[in-house]
């Protein structure tokens, strides 16, 4: 499939994980992509990547939480025009709401809602005149809280609401721009690596494999997605086949939050 053939993407987030694999979907479906991350070595290797497969993209170095590193994106939108915003980029964390720093708090609101703000605004800037679609990665956390992650469930939850509060906006305004977002149940990325809890079981059952499915619960169809799973969504919602899909919240769990 080529539904992207002449788009405009820009993904954040797109060094690693889920946002690494949606770059690499929406270049090989004909998109020309740019992956920004505030990862700097990260993103132009996944654009070298992309590139040495004979696809189109190219490079940025964004902390979405920088209202100012916003303005350099717009400088590399070809006449300024962006067709798909895919906003990957968060992070996560894990502390009991008594240990939990302000800092730490504020840190996980500004990269997780704050970014998703300034992405959002972005976007729909970009937009206005040749329409588009966003599409938001949420969490499954954001709808049913996991133990231990008030300020990360919080950011997700408040996540959904951009959307559809976008969603709105742009329709009400007139604009042809859709927003949607997907919620993700768990997913075999390098993200829970930055969790001690991850590690510490990885060590215990001697591989990371073993320590998806011990969180899984052992049960088969409650497993740990691949970003692949994910990533089969958020294409669906940022093409023209989601064309009448606008402020939904997609959980894309295997079934977490039922
Ligand atoms: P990941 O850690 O593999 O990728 C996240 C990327 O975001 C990294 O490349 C990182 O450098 C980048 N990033 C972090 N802070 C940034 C900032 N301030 N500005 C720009 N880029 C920044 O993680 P994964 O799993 O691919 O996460 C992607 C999204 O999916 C996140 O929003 C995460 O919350 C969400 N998600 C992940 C789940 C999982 O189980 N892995 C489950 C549900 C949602």
């Amino acid at each position: 499939m080529r539904r992207f053939e002449n788009r405009i993407a820009l993904v954040t987030g797109a060094a690693s994980g889920i946002g690494r694999e949606t770059a690499c979907r929406l270049a090989a479906e004909g998109a020309s992509v740019l992956c920004t991350d505030v990862n700097e070595s990260g993103a132009p290797t996944v654009a070298e990547e992309i590139v040495g497969r004979g696809h189109r993209a190219s490079a940025l170095a964004l902390d979405v939480a920088d209202e100012h590193a916003w303005e350099n994106a717009a400088g590399l939108l070809p006449d300024g025009r962006l067709d798909v915003l895919v906003h990957c980029a968060g992070i996560s964390d894990a502390s009991p709401i008594p240990e939990t720093t302000f800092d730490r708090w504020r840190r996980v609101l500004s990269v997780n809602l704050d970014g998703a703000f300034l992405a959002t605004r972005f976007a729909i800037r970009a937009m206005r005149v040749g329409g588009g679609s966003i599409v938001h990665v949420s969490s499954a956390s954001g709808i049913r809280p996991s133990p231990g992650t008030a300020a990360y469930s919080v950011s997700k939850a408040a996540l959904c609401m951009l959307g559809r509060a976008a969603a709105k906006e742009c329709r009400e305004h007139g604009l042809p721009i859709r927003v949607n977002t997907v919620c993700p149940g768990g997913v075999k990325t390098p993200m829970w690596h930055t969790m001690p809890f991850f590690r510490d079981l990885v060590e215990k059952t001697g591989s990371e494999e073993a320590a998806f499915e011990t969180m899984a619960g052992g049960n088969p169809a409650a497993r740990f997605a691949d970003p692949a799973d994910v990533v089969h969504a958020i294409l669906f919602l940022a093409s023209d086949d989601g064309r009448f899909i606008t402020g939904a919240d997609l959980p894309v769990d295997g079934g977490y939050v039922l």
